[in-house]
C-alpha cells in the first residue's frame, strides 16, 4: 500500500521560557501543493517552521509528517565557507553516501539550472554575490529531490529580476516533480504568485492563525494581472488588514 504523503500539523503551541509563541495551529500540506504562511515579524512563522523540520523540539500538539523526504533552505544562505560551490551543493548528496563522480556531476547539472556558470563551480562563498549565494543554497536544497521543501523567506533579499526567475523555476519543479512547499513569506503577491493556500499568522496576543485564503486557480496561468487583483482583495479584508496593522486612508 502506498503512503500518503503529507505535513499534518495539529494544535500545536509553542513558547520560549514564559513567553508563549504560538497557539493553537493546524493545517494539512498535501502532496504537490504549496502552503504560505504570511504574517508580521516576531509572529513565529519562523518557529513554526522550525518545528515542522524537527529542528526545535515540539512541546505541545501533533506535527506527523509522511513525506518520504524533505529539505530546508535558510532566509540566509548558510553555505560552509570551507567548501567550494559544488561541494556545497553536493553535501546532501555525500550524506546518502553517493560517490564523488556521481555527486559533482549532479551537483554540476542542477548549478548550471539555476543560473550558475561553470566559472563559478570552483568558488568558494566569500567570493560569491549575495544572489548567487542563494542559488546555490537552492539547487543545495533541491539537488536530493525531496518531495517536501520547506523555505524560509528564500527570495527576500533579491532583486526583482533575480526573485522572478527562482519563483519560476521553482513553478516548473513544483509541476515536474510534484513537490510540495510549505514557505514563509512577507511578500502577499508571492504568496499569492505559489500557493494553493495562505495562511495568516496574527501575532497578538500570540501567534495563531487568524485566516486561511485558497487559490484554485491554475499557477501557471497566473499572471501580473491576476496577481495585482487578489493581492488588492486581500488587501482590503479586515483581518489582514488588522494582522499588518495597515493604515488605510
Ligand atoms: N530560540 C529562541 N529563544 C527565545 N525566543 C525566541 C527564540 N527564537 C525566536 N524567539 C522569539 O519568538 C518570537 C517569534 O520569532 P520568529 O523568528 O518565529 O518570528 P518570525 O515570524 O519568523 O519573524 P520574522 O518575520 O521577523 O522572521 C520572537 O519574539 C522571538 O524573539
Ligand atoms: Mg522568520
Amino acid at each position: 500500500m502506498e503512503i500518503i504523503e503529507e505535513l499534518k500539523v495539529l494544535n500545536v503551541s509553542h513558547s520560549f521560557g514564559f513567553s508563549d509563541i504560538l497557539k493553537d495551529i493546524s493545517f494539512t500540506l498535501k502532496k504537490g501543493k504549496v502552503i504560505s504562511i504570511v504574517g508580521p515579524s516576531g509572529g513565529g512563522k519562523t518557529t513554526l517552521l522550525h518545528l515542522c523540520a524537527k529542528l526545535l523540539t515540539l512541546e505541545m500538539g501533533k506535527i506527523k509528517n509522511s513525506f518520504k523526504s524533505s529539505s530546508f533552505a535558510f532566509q540566509e544562505a548558510r553555505l560552509l565557507p570551507w567548501k567550494n560551490v559544488i561541494d556545497n551543493i553536493a553535501l546532501g548528496l555525500k550524506a546518502q553516501g553517493m560517490a564523488k563522480d556521481k555527486r559533482e556531476k549532479e551537483a554540476k547539472e542542477i548549478a548550471l539550472k539555476f543560473g550558475l556558470e561553470k566559472d563559478d563551480f570552483y568558488k568558494f562563498p566569500k567570493d560569491l554575490s549575495g544572489g548567487m549565494k542563494q542559488r546555490v543554497s537552492f539547487a543545495r536544497a533541491l539537488v536530493t529531490n525531496p518531495t517536501l521543501l520547506f523555505l524560509d523567506e528564500p527570495f527576500s533579499a533579491l532583486d526583482i529580476g533575480l526573485k522572478k526567475e527562482l519563483q519560476a523555476l521553482l513553478l516548473q519543479i513544483i509541476e515536474e516533480k510534484e513537490l510540495s512547499i510549505l514557505f514563509i513569506t512577507h511578500d502577499l503577491m508571492e504568496a499569492i504568485k505559489l500557493s494553493d493556500e495562505v495562511l495568516v499568522l496574527k501575532a497578538e496576543p500570540v501567534g495563531h492563525i487568524i485566516k486561511s485564503f485558497m487559490f484554485n486557480y491554475h499557477k501557471n496561468l497566473r499572471d501580473n494581472t491576476f496577481v495585482y487583483e487578489q493581492t488588492a482583495k486581500l488587501l482590503s479584508d479586515e483581518t489582514i488588514i488588522n494582522t499588518f496593522e495597515l493604515e488605510l486612508k
